[in-house]
């Protein structure tokens, strides 16, 4: 696990020098951060359960939100300060009307390595060339159910017909990385395990079961009987396919295997159980420009009020600094942490209940 983070595009801005190194962002715990995901946009095209509900979400007002210069600058900084990887989330990046100049924006900047998007792929397959011409190296592309049906229980809306499309366009036309991934959830997909690994018989694609996390508004977390353990699913991927290869894959992908002779790879997410968070290297923004240390950490770092104050790069520097000093050591330290305290700076919403107000 943890070597295929930085694998570069041949497209990308990977040998020019950065202007002005300064010392890498690292914590107490000698964890270096050299990854941001991004947050773009808060709204969404679909409605998922283990996200937000129907109605009544709330959504930053746009004036809230970074603009492109905004975020170009801030990514500026953050390749400063050895950030090599980009990913944009959101809510749905794809409905952000400025993501080919973020893509390309981010690309062109001195040190970005790979510019990766999440998406939930109802936009992809319109957009599928110019973000590859933009020079997009990564798609992780959400998909829950293979069964119609499911899907329009789960997110509320119809698409899954434009989501697989998405899914082979983007190995088609030659995106490096194409995953797919799966919020595995006990009694809703659990039975879908064969049938996504099945996907990676012939697709050169990650496929992803992530651990349903309480991020979801007060949905269906609270009910206690939807959560499958990575460890649970590890067992049942392991017993279901006997004599899987120990794969290589990103820092997310703790677990991740592959069936000897497929094309594609298997990877179990611990994202509750949070046995990634020793190998941690990732910095978030939210769509309305706060710093988060951590995704369990209800702390606002307030990236946009330094911005619009007019601040210097040196200023967003020790921003950056400062949140990172302020890391706590794992997930559970950092929501013991929030427990006690939810910190309200400037403006910045609080408490963030759903994914897409975190950043997903
Ligand atoms: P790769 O770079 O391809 O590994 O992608 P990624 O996993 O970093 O990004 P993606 O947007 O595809 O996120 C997939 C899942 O990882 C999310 O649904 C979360 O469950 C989980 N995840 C993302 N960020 C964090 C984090 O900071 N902590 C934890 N515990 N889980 C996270
Ligand atoms: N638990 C786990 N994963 C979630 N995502 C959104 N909400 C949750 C949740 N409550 C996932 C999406 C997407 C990724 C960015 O976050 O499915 O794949
Ligand atoms: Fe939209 Fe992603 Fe949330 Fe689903 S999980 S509602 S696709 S932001």
């Amino acid at each position: 696990m943890g070597n295929d983070d930085l694998e570069s595009n041949n497209c990308s801005a990977q040998l020019e020098k950065v202007d002005q190194c300064i010392p890498p962002l690292q914590d107490r715990f000698g964890r270096v951060f050299d990854y941001v995901r991004i947050a773009i946009i808060e709204k969404c095209n679909l409605r998922c359960t283990y996200c937000m509900p129907e109605e009544g979400v709330e959504f930053a007002d746009k004036n809230m939100i970074l603009d492109t210069d905004e975020l170009l600058r801030a990514i500026g900084v953050l390749a400063r300060l050895g950030v090599k990887k980009i990913r944009y989330t959101g809510g749905e990046p794809l409905m952000r009307k400025d993501i080919l100049d973020l893509v390309k924006g981010a690309n062109n900047t001195p040190g970005i390595k790979g510019v990766h998007l999440t998406t939930n792929g109802l936009l992809f397959p319109r957009l599928a060339k110019d973000l590859l011409d933009a020079g997009l190296m990564g798609v992780n592309i959400s998909l829950d159910t293979l069964d119609p049906g499911k899907f329009k229980e789960i997110t509320r809306r119809d698409g899954i017909e434009e989501v697989l499309e998405s899914i082979n366009l983007a190995v088609k036309l030659g995106f490096p990385r194409v995953k797919v991934n799966v919020v595995l959830m006990r009694g809703f997909n659990e039975d879908e395990l064969v049938a996504f690994t099945e996907l990676t018989k012939d697709l050169p694609v990650t496929v992803r079961f992530i651990e349903f996390m309480p991020f979801d508004a007060e949905q269906i977390w609270e009910s206690g009987d939807h959560f499958a353990s990575a460890n649970n699913i590890v067992d049942q991927i392991k017993a279901i396919y006997p004599g899987l290869d120990v794969a290589s894959g990103t820092r997310t992908e703790h677990y991740i295997f592959k069936a000897p002779g497929y094309a594609g790879k298997i990877a179990v997410i611990p994202a509750f159980s949070r046995d990634l968070c020793g190998n941690c290297s990732r910095i978030r923004l939210t769509a309305d420009g706060a710093v988060r240390n951590c995704l369990y950490s209800s702390k606002d770092y307030n990236l946009r009020g330094l911005i619009r104050k007019g601040c210097s790069d040196d200023q967003i520097v020790t921003l950056f600094r400062q949140a990172y000093d302020e890391k706590a050591k794992d997930g559970f330290e950092a929501k013991k942490l929030s427990d006690q305290k939810i910190v309200n700076l400037d403006g910045l919403r609080q408490p963030r209940t759903s994914m897409t107000q975190i950043g997903g």
